[in-house]
């Protein structure tokens, strides 16, 4: 295994077009290459560059994907991430969620590369009333939940020296809809705002997990799982009242409610504020506090609005 696959390297970022995928490829150390893929290649004009088509459920064309290039390391993005219709539509999810990051590990295994796999809090049940560390038992409560738990281990398994699983939550950035975004457009609507209350976990920016995710890939323990969100905790409704305050709008609009208010086909865990120790610990420092990180989301991405 290369000892710096980053710098001097080239990197492929899978889901290059998601909201995670496109900050990753705009993060880049500058003295690297990075290879952007996705399902679809970007159209012409697209301000992704070098945005390649490929299919990661298909074996053969992550195979010639892999034989074309000749990466020295790649950070695995896509997913499936529609939490609630994966209720139905679990084949696909699982295809795309366990058996592609199974593929693209075994394939990082053959040419000897390191691969920081994307996870979720949703693959814990909420239920353990204090932070979960990295090595709590899992107990996904949806089909998203438990296809991307099953991503992980394959991929683990398929390269137990190569593959740094970083699990993360509640992201936010600015590439396609975000809460903030959602939030001021009801906003916009209506003068009473009902956000759920009684869910916990982190609202992370994707401007400050990016950096945190090549971290990772350059020097993160192989075989190993990281937590990886921003400091503090809150509820969703603490997170659009923050928005309605960065907006310079009255945060009493927002009303708080309990998720049996807004029932959904996927259940979500009730709190899975992560313990971030690990990644800390590697980073030398944790990443930005929530609130921070959403001020400087703001600042940068959404003050115009
Ligand atoms: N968003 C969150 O709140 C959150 C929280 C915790 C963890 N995560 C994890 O963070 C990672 C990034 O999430 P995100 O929100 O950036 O996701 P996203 O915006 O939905 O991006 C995922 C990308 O993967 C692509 N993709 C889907 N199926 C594919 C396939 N078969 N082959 C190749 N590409 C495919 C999607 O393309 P199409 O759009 O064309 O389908 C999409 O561009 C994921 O692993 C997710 O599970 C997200």
């Amino acid at each position: 295994m290369v000892n710096d696959p980053v710098h001097g390297g080239r990197i492929l970022v899978t889901g290059a077009a998601g909201m995670l995928g496109s900050q990753l490829l705009l993060d880049a150390p500058g003295d690297c290459m990075s290879v952007g893929t996705d399902l679809n290649a970007a159209p012409d004009g697209s301000p992704l560059v070098e945005l390649v088509g490929v299919d990661l459920c298909d074996a053969g064309a992550v195979g010639e994907l892999f034989t074309k290039e000749r990466f020295t390391g790649v950070i695995h993005a896509a997913a499936y991430t529609a939490v609630d219709l994966a209720e139905e539509q679990a084949e696909l999810a699982r295809r795309v969620n366990a058996l592609a990051p199974q593929l693209v590990a075994a394939a990082c295994a053959k040419a000897g590369i390191p691969m920081v796999l994307i996870s979720t809090d949703f693959v814990f049940d909420g239920q353990k009333g204090a932070r979960y560390v990295e090595d709590d038992p899992t107990g996904p409560l949806s089909v998203y939940g438990a296809t991307k738990l099953e991503g992980e281990q394959l991929a683990l398994a398929a390269h137990p020296t190569g593959v740094t699983v970083a699990r993360t939550q509640w992201l936010y950035g600015p590439r396609g809809r975000h809460f903030p975004g959602t939030m001021l457009g009801l906003a916009a609507d209506r003068d009473q705002l009902k956000v759920v209350d009684d869910q916990r976990g982190i609202p992370t920016s994707t401007l400050e997990l990016s950096p945190a995710v090549w971290d990772l890939l350059e020097r993160g323990e192989r075989g190993a799982i990281y937590h990886a969100a921003c400091e503090g905790m809150g509820s969703w409704c603490d997170f659009a009242k923050a928005t309605f305050e960065l907006a310079g709008l009255d945060p009493e609009r927002v009303q708080p409610c309990a998720t049996d208010e807004f029932p959904r086909p996927a259940r979500r865990p009730a709190d899975s504020v992560l313990d971030c120790s690990r990644l800390t610990a590697l980073r030398g420092q944790p990443m930005l506090p929530w609130k921070e990180a959403l001020a400087r989301f703001f600042a940068l991405h959404l003050a115009s609005r």
